[in-house]
């Protein structure tokens, strides 16, 4: 996004009483640096970095890296191999030709990195007092002692995974979720959407993902996630640039033709091959609910021809598992549940609800590749009621739907889940844990489809 797009959008909807927001709200056409000396003295005494990094998009050779700043930030990862950095290299905030100095939100790109390795890494950021284009000055520099780690992805990598999902800002829920999966310590966490709700505010998604109401505020910073979508994490006005919080993944893991599919993923861990789709909104882009807002649709069939060709890729196509995410399900066994393709304004007399359910025009799309390339596993979400459903004619795949943000502990199936995946002895071991119980509420076993 360039830089004065993203101050408009900033200013529209940032919360907090920055100067940028002044100033945009006056006018939002001219110059943001003319008017106003960026930083203020009395925000100095505040923390610049204000949360612990968080590590996205989970990858062979590069990693996502970013963190919630205060005020105006020139941020920066220390990265090596060695632990105590004595071969660290410095990366800056943003891509080429200049850094992404912002008061909200800093995000490292490290690229070029080694697949399977261990790296370590810190984070830092110079306070910048910025006047105009030709008087700047850092008033400070903030260094975090803590040394965290990452390992990237690969064929090398340890062939273990938890999934989470519909976590919606639940905090008990949350809290419970992500202490089991830092107890289980695996090599990266899909997050299979729902994070949101609808989040207006830039401070309401950082919030949510820089500055969580949980006890493991670190709860990404040594492990790395892989995000899909939901169709909350589409809603309000901020959500409409969830990159600003959470960055697209590296463009040269796609081809050109794909340039704007930045959530999808194809990436070997270990023994597994992931596919991440993203199942968009789950109401019709003809429903006048959300006044044409939204072109889910052609994103789908986009995601279809990219789909097709990452499914080819050698390092997915030769892994001993295939294991797909998505938000919404693409199989229900009930006839009577919304498939999400009754236009135009998602009601019928044969189905109940107004919004898609499961996504029938998306297994449509998807389905039949995922068939033919061998996956296995479809890891979905969006139901808020854990259910398994077992390969048919129609998919040779099994789904598993995780649970949601449910702690009451009433109702069959509704209650939140994290899905442990490893490879034990030669088997993928799917555990299901039950988060509201604290048990084990289902194990699915899966041979190497390789024979
Ligand atoms: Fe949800
Ligand atoms: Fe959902």
């Amino acid at each position: 996004m360039k830089r004065r797009e993203f101050l408009r959008n900033a200013a529209i909807v940032a919360a907090s009483s920055s100067i940028a927001t002044k100033v945009m709200a006056a006018d939002p056409s001219k110059s943001l640096l003319k008017e106003e000396t960026l930083s203020s003295s009395a925000s100095r005494e505040v923390s610049l970095i204000d949360s612990e990094p968080v590590l996205q998009n989970y990858a062979t050779t590069s990693m996502g890296i970013a963190f919630s700043v205060t005020d105006w930030a020139n941020g920066y990862v220390i990265y090596g191999e060695k632990p105590d950095l004595s071969d660290g290299r410095k990366v800056w905030c943003g891509g080429y030709r200049m850094t992404a100095m912002d008061n909200e939100v800093v995000q490292v790109r490290l690229t070029g990195l080694k697949p399977s390795t261990l790296y370590y890494y810190k984070v830092g950021a110079d306070r910048i007092e910025y006047k105009d284009g030709y008087h700047i000055r850092i008033t400070g520099n903030e260094e975090k002692p803590q040394i965290y780690s990452f390992r990237t992805a690969g064929k090398g990598a340890r062939t273990h995974f938890c999934v989470i999902n519909d976590t919606h800002a639940s905090w008990k829920a949350f809290n419970s979720t992500i202490n089991k999966v830092m107890e289980v310590h695996p090599s990266c966490v899909i997050w299979n959407g729902d994070a949101c709700n609808t989040e207006e505010t830039i401070a309401a998604q950082k919030r949510i993902f820089f500055k969580p109401e949980i006890e493991r505020k670190d709860y990404a910073a040594n492990i790395p996630y892989l995000f899909c979508p939901g169709n909350h994490d589409n809603r309000g006005l901020a959500n409409r640039h969830l990159e600003r919080i959470w960055m697209y993944r590296q463009p040269e893991e796609r081809q050109a033709r794909d340039w704007d599919l930045g959530r999808n993923f194809a990436v070997r861990m270990g023994d597994i091959a992931f596919i991440g789709l993203d199942t968009g909104e789950d109401k019709l882009d003809t429903n006048p609910k959300f006044c044409n807002l939204f072109v889910s649709e052609p994103y789908r069939v986009a995601q279809q021809a990219w789909l097709r060709d990452a499914l080819k890729q050698p390092e997915i196509a030769s892994a001993p598992y295939l294991v797909a995410c998505c938000h919404i399900p693409l199989f229900d066994p009930r006839p009577d549940v919304n498939p999400g393709d009754l236009y135009p304004t998602d009601v019928d007399n044969e189905h109940k609800g107004n919004f898609a359910e499961w996504q029938r025009t998306c297994a449509k799309l998807w389905g039949p590749l995922l068939d033919e390339a061998g996956c296995q596993l479809l890891l979905t979400a969006h139901q808020h009621v854990y259910r398994i459903d077992l390969p048919d004619e129609k998919h040779k795949w099994m789904q598993i739907i995780g649970g949601g943000p449910n702690m009451t502990g009433k109702d069959k199936g509704h209650f939140p889940t994290v899905i442990e995946g490893e490879v034990k002895d030669g088997k993928l071991v799917i555990t299901i844990h039950n988060i509201y119980t604290g048990r084990v509420c289902g194990t699915v076993t899966f041979s190497n489809r390789r024979g």
